[in-house]
């Protein structure tokens, strides 16, 4: 279930945009998978969100407390959940600014959106759906706005993954022929079991060796570690034979991840 790419091809690993090029623009906007692509990542990364009224929209936390100016756009207080806003509120929010000021003006992007907005730049996507114990119906929901935009369900373009196992197995239900990924590090001998429906394995890098990357390859499946800007951690990486890299820092994560 490999995302195929002819610039991975030339280097060891993919690199996957994580949030976009998140290190140099705000997380999970148009601007930063805009950049991430200019930077030559081969897929991006964004979170997945819905709100009061059942709209599917992209902020990594559960509120947008860090990554907005809510606190001046929209009445009450602090903290500000997603699930408990309607999508016209947050639209109001500015999701540009807090990161830098010629950044001012980036909305929170639906999942429609970006879905329209990348679609033929080259880059696939690497989509994890938040929290989805807390938000009933949140996987039917992305595989019905994945169905209305079938581009992305074209083979090697997309991957879904979720820290809630459970959650992936409900969505391979739903969409089966759409690649999944499991977030964390599931025991050795859970993994045969997940390999039924699973296709990648993505880790947090520090818990990575590469005998546990033997194990998962054995069964078929891929591994991609995170959230890895260090140049010399992704080259220890590649030695391990991951996969891909998960990183805020593409063009950095690029030069680290070329052939010799
Ligand atoms: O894709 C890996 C990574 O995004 C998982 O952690 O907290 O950044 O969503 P987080
Ligand atoms: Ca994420």
């Amino acid at each position: 279930a490999a995302v195929a790419s002819t610039a991975a091809a030339r280097r060891a690993a993919v690199i996957v945009a994580h949030r976009g090029a998140s290190a140099y623009a705000p997380e999970n906007t148009i601007a930063a998978f805009r950049l991430a692509a200019r930077q030559g990542a081969d897929r991006f990364e964004l979170d997945v969100r819905q709100t009061r009224d059942g709209r599917l929209v992209l902020m990594h936390d559960a509120t947008l407390t860090r990554t907005t100016n809510a606190e001046r756009v929209l009445p009450g207080r602090a903290p500000w959940r997603v699930r408990d806003l309607t999508l016209a509120q947050i639209r109001k929010v500015d999701a540009g600014s807090w990161f830098a000021a010629r950044y001012r003006g980036e909305r929170v992007p639906t999942l429609g959106e970006v879905l329209r907005a990348m679609r033929g730049r080259g880059m696939g996507l690497l989509l994890e759906i938040k929290d989805p114990a807390r938000q009933p119906g949140i996987e039917a929901r992305v595989a019905a706005e994945l169905r209305r935009d079938p581009f992305w369900l074209a083979p090697g373009r997309l991957t879904v993954q979720s820290f809630d196992w459970v959650s992936m197995r409900r969505f391979h239900r739903l969409l089966p022929r759409v690649p999944i990924g499991l977030l964390g590090t599931p025991a050795p001998a859970r993994l045969a079991g997940l390999a039924r429906f699973a296709d990648q394995i993505n880790v947090p890098y520090r818990h990575l060796g590469a005998a546990y990357v033997r194990r998962v390859h054995r069964l078929h499946m891929q591994v991609l570690a995170w959230t890895v800007d260090d140049p010399r951690a992704i080259r220890r990486l590649l030695s391990y034979r991951v996969d891909g890299i998960i990183t805020n820092r593409p063009r950095a994560g690029i030069a680290a991840a070329r052939w010799g």
